[in-house]
C-alpha cells in the first residue's frame, strides 16, 4: 500500500466525498494487494496461463491443484508448496518441456512476485522465533562438556544419561531434545559422579574429600 498517496487521499476526503469514495478504493486496494497475493494479478494470470491445464482440481498432476493453492505464507505447508512452485519455475522444469514456454519476462516477473513477500515472511518469522527452536545439550554434547570444565578427557558419562530423542535422523534437534524430570535428575546425579571422578584423580590419597559445614552467624551489633 502505498502510505503517502492514501494519507493524502484520506486528508482530502475529510473535505469532499468524492474523493472520499476514491481514497476508500485506494486503500483497500492496497490493502488486498499486501493480504492476498493470489489477488496479484501477475501470478494469478501466469497460472492461468501456463500451468491450470495439469494443476487444476480434476487433473491435479503430481498431486498439486494450484486453483486451491492459498496464499498462506504462516503456514509451513503452503508456505513449501510456494517454494516448490518457485524452483520447478526457476529450473525451466514447469511447465514440461513439451508445452508452451513463457517469455523469460514473463517468468522472471512471476518469480519475482512470489518471491519478495516469501522472503519478507521468511525474515519475519525468523525474527519472531529465532532460526531454530531453543534446546538442551544432548548426551554426548554433556560428555564433552564435563570433559572440558572438568579438564577430564577420559571421563565417559554418556551411557549413564537417557537416550536422545531424534528428529529426521539429528540427535541435535530441539524438537526432539525433551526435558523431563528423570532427564535432570540424570544430569545433576552425572555431574556428581564426574566430580567425584575428577577429585579422585587429582588428590594423592584417591580418597574422596572430607565433607564438611561450616556455619557463621552474626550477633546484632550492641544497641549503643
Ligand atoms: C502438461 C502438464 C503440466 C503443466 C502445464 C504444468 N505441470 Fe507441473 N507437473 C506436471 C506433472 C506430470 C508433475 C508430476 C511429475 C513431476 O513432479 O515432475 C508436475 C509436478 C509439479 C510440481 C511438483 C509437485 C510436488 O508436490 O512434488 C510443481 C511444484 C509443479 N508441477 C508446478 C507447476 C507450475 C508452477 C506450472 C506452471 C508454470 C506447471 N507445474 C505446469 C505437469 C504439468
Amino acid at each position: 500500500m502505498n502510505l503517502p498517496q492514501s494519507s493524502f487521499a484520506l486528508l482530502y476526503s475529510l473535505r469532499n466525498p468524492v474523493v472520499c469514495v476514491v481514497s476508500f478504493v485506494i486503500m483497500s486496494l492496497g490493502l488486498s494487494r499486501t493480504l492476498a497475493a493470489d489477488e496479484f494479478p501477475v501470478v494469478r494470470s501466469f497460472v492461468q496461463q501456463y500451468c491450470v491445464e495439469c494443476h487444476d482440481t480434476e487433473t491435479k498432476k503430481g498431486g498439486l491443484d494450484l486453483t486451491a493453492l492459498k496464499w498462506g505464507l504462516q503456514d509451513a505447508k503452503t508456505f513449501g508448496q510456494w517454494v516448490k512452485v518457485y524452483d520447478r519455475v526457476h529450473d525451466g522444469e514447469m511447465p514440461p518441456k513439451k508445452k508452451t514456454q513463457p517469455p523469460a519476462n514473463e517468468a522472471q516477473a512471476f518469480l519475482k512476485n512470489i518471491a519478495e513477500p516469501m522472503i519478507a515472511s521468511d525474515r519475519e518469522r525468523e525474527m519472531r522465533e529465532g532460526r531454530a527452536t531453543l534446546r538442551r545439550l544432548n548426551r554426548y554434547e554433556y560428555e564433552n562438556t564435563l570433559r572440558d570444565l572438568l579438564d577430564a578427557p577420559w571421563l565417559q558419562v554418556s551411557q549413564m544419561l537417557p537416550e536422545d530423542g531424534e528428529s529426521h535422523r539429528f540427535n541435535k534437534s530441539g524438537d526432539a531434545l525433551d526435558v523431563s524430570h528423570v532427564q535432570m535428575a540424570r544430569y545433576l546425579a552425572v555431574a556428581d559422579y564426574a566430580l567425584r571422578q575428577r577429585w579422585r584423580r587429582t588428590s594423592r590419597d584417591r580418597r574422596p574429600p572430607r565433607c564438611a559445614t561450616t556455619r557463621a552467624t552474626r550477633r546484632p551489633s550492641p544497641a549503643r
